[in-house]
């Protein structure tokens, strides 16, 4: 099964390549119809941020909100902790995190597994360089990120486009937002409230997409942006996976036992709860395995938390998500492969058309695409053999 999701991860590369955003392209619904996973959350001042920052004297802004007094302070805003949790799945520090706006392109992050110990990074802008310096990586997607928007704190909608090759990775395919907000900052034009939100929306709308709705546990659930926008799009959290961040920065005496366990919000499947490194551990290069190791400990050695250990942490998420992307690729394989019988043929008759000589580039990459599309149908037989309809293994 693992090369099947790696070789849905092909097809995605190989459309991507092809331009296939979902836009003017030859596959739109080949795109479309792949899984990825999504994440969402605000980035915001919030309730919460109120409450916490009453006495801090950098008030700019005060609004009336469903009757509360919003009031955000400064330009910094509190993240929900998305980019963190990325990094923590993927096991490596490569993404641009902090405080305030850092992520401002959508990231499509596709992770490979690979034999071998050399880890490596490939960005689809810059084609045949591999980064084995992660810090690199995150250097080159700020570049990236300031190439399309300049040094502002604009956003875009133009993805940037990753692949980390690694033994230590499982193989799925991410995508890291920008964060939700509910006003603009100093720099910003007032629609980029609403442009974040169409952007994140164009992502989880489509019902392929998992989403990984991403709340910090130190905010009141019900002013979630992350569950908020995930249930106007996926109304009975049949793809939504709830994920509590930011536990450890709980104040004393309240605990996320009722959130973790589903009661202050249900949702399908059960809640994760996660403990991401602070600023003062980012400022102090903690890294990853020390990271992973302390949120384990955390976990268990918290009397509150001690029942729920096995089912907490960013390792639990990875194994998680894994095999829900098994069980979605494995119970779409029938409409993906009728999609990619119509698309061999459109591919044909576009090489058809083109007539030959075709420009080396363009023609290549559809011949791989139809090479991929004949392993991809393959695969599908033998995995017929075993599977009847509906997916389930004989
Ligand atoms: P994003 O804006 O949602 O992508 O959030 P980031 O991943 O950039 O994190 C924003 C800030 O919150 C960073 O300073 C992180 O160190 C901090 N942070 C995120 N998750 C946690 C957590 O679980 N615990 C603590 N203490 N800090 C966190
Ligand atoms: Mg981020
Ligand atoms: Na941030």
């Amino acid at each position: 099964m693992e090369s099947l999701i790696s070789l849905v991860n092909k097809l995605q590369r190989a459309c991507t390549a092809l331009g296939d955003h979902g836009e003017e392209s030859a596959l739109p619904t080949l795109w479309d119809s792949l899984p990825t996973i999504a994440v969402v959350g605000g980035q915001d001042p919030g309730l919460f941020a109120f409450w916490s920052f009453q006495s801090d004297a950098n008030f700019i802004l005060q609004k009336e909100l469903c009757g509360c007094r919003l009031v955000s302070r400064r330009q910094e805003l509190i993240s929900s902790g998305k980019s963190s949790v990325l990094e923590s799945i993927v096991g490596k520090d490569f993404l641009p995190r902090g405080s305030g706006i850092v992520t401002r392109r959508p990231l499509v992050l596709q992770l490979h597994k690979i034999d071998g110990e050399r880890e490596y990074a490939e960005f689809m802008h810059l084609p045949r360089k591999r980064f084995t310096d992660f810090a690199l990586v995150r250097k080159e997607i700020q570049d990236e990120t300031d190439r399309e928007t300049g040094r502002t704190k604009q956003i875009s909608p133009v993805p940037i486009h990753l692949s980390i090759y690694s033994p230590n990775v499982v193989n799925l395919t991410l995508v890291d937002l920008p964060g939700l907000t509910k006003v603009a900052v100093e720099g910003q034009p007032d629609s980029i409230v609403g442009d974040i939100e169409n952007m994140v929306r164009s992502y989880i709308e489509k019902p392929n997409c998992i989403i990984l709705a991403i709340s910090p546990a130190n905010q009141d659930l019900a002013t979630s942006d992350a569950i908020k926008i995930s249930r106007e799009v996926d109304p009975k959290g049949e793809r939504t996976f709830g994920v509590l961040t930011k536990i450890d920065l709980m104040d004393k005496g309240t605990d996320a036992v009722d959130m973790l366990e589903g009661r202050s919000y249900r949702l399908q499947y059960p809640w994760i709860g996660i403990v991401n490194r602070s600023q003062a551990d980012i400022n102090k290069n903690v890294d990853m395995i020390a990271a992973r190791r302390r949120e384990r400990e955390y976990f268990a050695n918290t009397p509150e938390y001690k029942h729920l250990a096995h089912r907490m942490g960013s390792e639990h998420l990875g194994k998680i998500l894994s095999k829900h992307l098994e069980q979605v690729i494995k119970s779409r394989i029938p409409g993906i492969q009728s999609l990619i019988n119509k698309t061999i043929a459109e591919l044909e008759s576009e090489l058809n058309r083109l007539g030959k000589p075709i420009a080396a580039d363009a023609g290549g990459k559809l011949y791989a695409i139809v090479e991929i599309c004949r392993i991809f149908d393959q695969i599908y037989k033998e995995h017929l053999d075993g599977v009847r309809p509906g997916g389930e293994k004989v």
